[in-house]
């Protein structure tokens, strides 16, 4: 009865109402203060009690939703409740890691429960829709925002794309109507990740191939999944922005995949159409952003300006006002705020669930899942729990705002666990504390360009004291937390600052290190692997930083993280990324300098995708296809054996690497096609089985058919994309 129910309602709207529930704004200022006088906020106001306003961004705490939604339920005409959207990354006020972070975990259940106590917690002050996941595939670690994808991997990113949707929102529509559970937002719609060499909100050129293969994958399979609402992106793609994009939104989202949620604009990227030279002025952009399908205005206030006008004059069809309005007020539904407007609002729930115990125990076993350990020389990892005069060095050790990452919307400054405090809580051994030098100079928020200590180094020598006074050094070094995220693109991938410094002179008097990373994307890390003898990848790991650490240092967590993007080994070969293709000239036969490769650097990344240690060591035997010869439709089973023969219990993630060897259009020398996250005892052999169906076998040609050829499939099982056992079978 929705869709009745969404008729009965819509015959009763103006025109000027049905345009305000496609109008969303930002709400900057105090809604539960007295009605502010003069500027945007007054107009807000005006618009809200008129019901020209759909939804709101950033009104979050169940005091502040409650203020506005009461005046949109009891002082509008119809009173249709709005819609509350937040940037719900990684958490609410209690954070787990950063996206790519939790992609490294390649723990699906984890993510979901991961965005499940997310959307918990956010649900519980007042949250109904967050914009996210972000599935952007990205291979260019300079692009700030491949902390808040899933890495460089579309079959990866697909499914951990499902599982946040998953977690958000439910599995079925009728979790979606559930207190704790929030709508979804697939962005950014599409091919942002591609911006050119990453810079942000840069030209995004790509072929057919790509997108269709790379791009969109994540995107249909969170639509298969049920995500309610698509935002599109700030980008143009091959010319036309992604916000005025009628290929994309229309003949593809809501034709093709038969998206029946609403798509949502990024911020202003309906005005910024006019900057991209695509739309003449305000009317033309508006005109253009709903013909192309774009549903909601995220605060351009173009459409709750011009497309009342727009419509009478004849420009644009009622009809396509009509299907807009249709979507949001299905969700809206859908969501349950026409039965109860303020399920969102109880105090009490919020005051239980906002910073529980619970929630901080799920973004704990999120974290220390997410930890990649990258080296460990004559396993120096772990370390032992007593007898041990441990040097802790480094600013970002003894943070508690940092390692919240960027995306930190509801969370205050200084509520992390830092380093320091997670080693500390570790009572055997001596934790001394030098910072060595500060990261940063003045002001870190959000919205300001970040300035890093390039000069002061009056910290060293009592940092190198320490070290050498004591038995293991561990060092925290890497981003800021604001260093990665929109706008923060880099063309550097170095530790910023004086950190390689501080690095090498500690290294000097003391290279027994533990090196722990903070950071949002993949960094160069050349000396350090050469050099350091441990090297543990820790990201930004939200909330629970300190202790996931401290865990994972001391052998009470193995870690079993693998790099769901390519590590360089330097910025000179971004992008680079594990499904390259071929190329016509791949290797050195001839012995001359004809060959596809730079002449200063290996073309091999310093760390590859899929890569990651644990305490205990895999060993892989009988890779077998159950036959040499498949017809096309038939199922492809594969088996491998593998042992843990190390000394820990562990966790290893089992992948698939496939290669078509020959096809209508060229494929990559690997693709990922498989994965199993597999619990291993101390001695224990499990056999590992993978299937292959045609959704695996195929590709989209370049008018966006699937399709799968016959002929040589290879085959690869590891524990990485540069290493494994091989097999092949011929598809008939
Ligand atoms: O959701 C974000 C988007 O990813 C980037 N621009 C702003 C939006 C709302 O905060």
């Amino acid at each position: 009865p929705i869709e009745e129910r969404i008729d009965l309602l819509m015959n009763q709207m103006t025109l000027e109402e049905k345009v305000g529930q496609m109008n969303q704004y930002n709400g900057f200022w105090d809604v539960t203060g007295p009605t502010p006088k003069g500027g945007t906020a007054e107009i807000k106001y005006e618009h809200l009690r008129k019901g020209w306003v759909g939804a709101m961004l950033s009104v979050k705490g169940v005091k502040e939703v409650k203020a506005v939604q009461k005046i949109a339920v009891e002082e509008t005409r119809l009173g249709i409740p709005i819609l509350f959207g937040l940037d719900v990354i990684h958490g609410y006020k209690t954070l787990s890691p950063i996206p790519l972070a939790e992609a490294a975990s390649w723990d699906l259940e984890a993510i979901k429960k991961s965005a499940q106590v997310a959307a918990d917690e956010a649900s519980a002050s007042g949250i109904n829709w967050t914009f996210g996941p972000m599935m952007d595939v990205s291979r260019d670690a300079r692009w700030g925002r491949v902390m808040e994808g899933a890495g460089e991997d579309p079959f990866l990113g697909s499914k951990i794309a499902v599982a946040r949707v998953q977690g958000f929102q439910g599995e079925t529509s009728a979790d979606l109507a559930k207190a704790n559970t929030i709508a979804a937002c697939a962005k950014h719609f599409a091919a942002y990740g591609f911006v050119e060499a990453g810079r942000e909100y840069n030209t995004v050129d790509i072929s057919n191939s790509n997108l269709y293969n790379l791009v969109l994958p994540p995107f249909q399979a969170a639509k298969e999944a049920g995500v309610r609402t698509f935002m599109n992106s700030f980008s143009i793609l091959n010319g036309v922005p992604a916000t005025g994009s009628s290929f994309l939104q229309r003949e593809l989202l809501k034709g093709k995949w038969n998206f029946d949620g609403f798509i949502v604009s990024d911020w202003g990227s309906i005005r910024e159409m006019k900057n991209h030279g695509f739309a003449k002025d305000a009317v033309d952009a508006t005109a253009k952003a709903v013909i192309a399908g774009s549903d909601m205005d995220m605060e351009s206030h173009f459409y709750v300006a011009e497309l009342v006008n727009l419509v009478k004059s004849g420009k644009v069809k009622e009809a396509l006002i009509d299907d807009a309005v249709r979507r949001i007020l299905r969700v809206k539904f859908e969501l349950g705020l026409f039965d109860n407007p303020y399920k969102y609002c109880d105090e009490a729930r919020e005051k239980a669930v906002v910073g529980s115990k619970a929630i901080n125990e799920a973004v704990l076993d999120m974290a220390k899942k997410s930890i990649v350990l990258l080296k460990n020389e004559n396993n120096l990892l772990p370390l032992k729990k007593s007898g041990l005069k441990i040097a802790l060095i480094g600013s970002l050790a003894n943070d508690k705002t940092s390692p919240l990452g960027g995306w930190r919307v509801a969370s205050e400054d200084g509520t992390a666990v830092s380093v320091l405090e997670g080693m500390q809580s570790y009572k055997g051994n001596t934790v001394a504390f030098e910072k060595g030098a500060d990261l940063t100079i003045g002001k870190t928020t959000f919205v300001n360009e970040l300035v890093f200590n390039t000069t002061d180094k009056s910290g060293f020598e009592a940092a190198k004291n320490l070290a050498k006074n004591s038995d293991v050094v561990v060092m925290v070094l890497g981003e800021h937390g604001f260093q990665s995220g929109e706008a923060r693109s880099r063309s550097n991938l170095d530790l910023p600052g004086v950190q390689q410094e501080l690095l090498e002179e500690v290294f000097k008097v003391n290279p027994n290190i533990v090196l722990v990373l903070n950071n949002g994307r993949p960094l160069v890390l050349s000396w350090a692997k050469e050099h350091i003898p441990a090297i543990v990848e820790a990201w930004q790991l939200g909330t629970q930083t300190g202790n996931a650490v401290a865990q994972v240092i001391y052998g009470d967590y193995n870690p079993s993280g693998k790099l769901p993007m390519s590590f360089p080994r330097n910025v000179g070969q971004c992008p680079i990324y594990y499904n390259y293709y071929s190329t016509g000239r791949p290797t050195n036969d001839e012995k001359n300098v004809f060959w596809s490769h730079y002449t200063d650097v290996e073309n091999t990344p310093l760390y590859p995708f899929g890569y990651g240690l644990s305490y205990t060591k895999f060993e892989y035997k009988n890779l077998k296809v159950s036959k040499p010869e498949y017809n096309k439709g038939e199922t492809v089973k594969v088996t491998i054996e593998v042992t843990n023969t190390g000394n820990y219990d562990g966790k290893e993630v089992v992948q698939l690497y496939l290669h078509d060897v020959v096809a209508s259009i060229a494929r990559p020398v690997q693709e990922l096609k498989g994965f199993e996250l597999t619990n291993l005892k101390k001695g224990e052999t499990k056999t590992i089985t993978f299937t292959l169906t045609d959704k695996e076998l195929g590709f989209f040609n370049n008018e966006g058919n699937y399709q799968v050829e016959p002929g040589t499939f290879k085959i690869r099982v590891g524990g990485s994309s540069d290493s494994g056992l091989e097999t092949q079978f011929e598809l008939k």
